[in-house]
């Protein structure tokens, strides 16, 4: 029986590149945030929703496993990313099992469900397992321009269709588990339809204050407002959901705690952190403004990479605390929140001042819908750029010998 076991196993692992193959060949299907909203709706449909997704989760997951193999073979060999590898040929698998039951039947929808919470569970780590891949190959080998931008194309696309996948599978799971939510009134799934941005601003300032306490034993001040064209004083809000919105303020904060503390080390008064949140007819902004002495213009676009952090390398164990900084994820992976409803998250620094860090969303339902990664020549194309020569000059570091322009006499 055991023989048999293993021969079927070894059949189904033979076909995955198939598969990944044939399913790669479709475009992921954005959803609206409207989408969302109507498979958690009086009339949702739970079986709508399971023949969608097993047919949209293989694809998600083969579009991005193609690219995962477009890494350089000596990433793609290392210990880490073969166990990532490795979760996703298995959640294919798991997913692939479920393409010829019968949707009428309520145990395969059941089953279905418990699959899928599986499937989320194994990829928990997905995000320091893959970290410490790079660290791994980073390590290893020496640096390499073409690389590095190919990794951070990739990381990019990587974990904002991870993203998306995880929001699938939450949805899913959430409104067809059974059982009634008691946290939130009335949310769908894991979306508020009235997500209070303040509400979320103080949850996410609080959190990082306490974190900021045991480090540095003080912390700044919040001062929020709020401001919308509309004739209302009701307070600012959208539908969206607040797990990312938390996601992308609590990163915020640390990163504006830690500045403030440190450039303000001497002085008993810690300037506050001054939080706007707007309203108007497209977007909905919020504002994160810090008095911790800015960042150098030149140094703005590295502050989204992966693994850039200016702040010690943290010591991860059982009885570590969470640190404030030092992954250097904090900032990228809240850019791919914001970006996942055609939001965006962009940093205004002034050296020697302070730092205004803005999130834009989407003020709009109907505009708020998925941004994801598909694998096609366009993507193939960026991972084989190559490293030519610039077109703009290079100064020398040398003055310039002005004996050579002299004109014989
Ligand atoms: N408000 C800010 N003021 C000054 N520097 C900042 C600010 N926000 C970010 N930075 C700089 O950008 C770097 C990267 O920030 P990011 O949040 O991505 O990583 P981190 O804070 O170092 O680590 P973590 O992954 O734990 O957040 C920081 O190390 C810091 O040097
Ligand atoms: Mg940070």
């Amino acid at each position: 029986m055991k023989f048999v076991r293993f021969i079927m196993k070894n059949a189904a692992l033979a076909s995955v590149p198939k598969h990944i193959e044939h399913f790669s060949k479709f475009s992921p299907s954005p959803l609206s945030m409207k989408q969302f909203l109507d498979f958690g709706s009086i009339n949702a449909c739970e079986k709508t929703s399971f023949v969608f997704l097993r047919q949209e989760l293989p694809v998600r997951l083969s579009n991005i496993m193609k690219e995962i193999n477009l890494l350089p073979d000596r990433l793609v060999t290392t210990p880490s990313v073969r166990m990532v590898q490795g979760w996703y040929i298995q959640s294919l698998m798991e997913i692939l099992e479920f393409l010829d039951k019968n949707p009428d039947d309520h145990m395969v929808l059941g089953e279905f469900v418990d699959a899928l919470v599986t499937i989320r569970n194994r990829h928990n780590d997905v995000v320091p397992t893959m970290a410490q891949g790079i660290i791994e190959y980073k390590e290893a080998f020496p640096k390499d321009l073409v690389t590095n931008h190919n990794i951070e194309y990739f990381l990019d696309r990587f974990y904002m269709s991870r993203i998306s996948i995880r929001m699938l599978i939450n949805q899913h799971t959430l409104i067809f588990d059974g059982a009634p939510n008691t946290i939130h009134p009335n949310p769908i799934g894991s979306i508020d339809p009235h997500c209070q941005v303040g509400d979320v601003v103080q949850d996410a300032f609080h959190s990082a204050k306490m974190l900021c306490d045991q480090y540095y034993l003080c912390s700044p001040d919040l001062i929020l407002q709020e401001r919308q064209n509309k004739k209302t004083n009701n307070p600012i809000s959208i539908v969206y959901v607040p797990s990312h919105l938390y996601h992308m303020l609590f990163e915020l904060f640390k990163n504006a705690m830690r500045a403030t503390i440190e450039t303000h080390e001497s002085s008993n008064n810690l300037p506050p952190i001054e939080v706007m949140v707007s309203l108007g007819g497209e977007d909905m902004s919020i504002k994160v403004s810090d008095k911790g002495g800015g960042v150098p213009f030149r140094r703005i676009e590295n502050l989204y990479s992966y693994m850039y952090s200016t702040a010690p390398t943290p010591q991860i164990g059982e009885h570590s605390r969470p640190p404030l900084a030092g992954f250097g994820y904090g900032l990228p992976i809240s850019r791919l929140y914001a970006k996942y409803f055609q939001g965006d998250l962009q940093l205004y620094s002034m050296e020697g001042y302070g730092t205004d860090a803005v999130i834009y969303l989407k003020a709009l339902s109907t505009d708020s819908i998925e941004r994801l990664p598909v694998y096609n020549k366009t993507a193939l194309r960026n991972y084989k750029v190559s490293q030519e020569a610039d077109d703009w000059c290079i100064p020398s570091k040398e003055p310039l010998d002005l004996r050579n322009y002299k004109v014989a006499k």
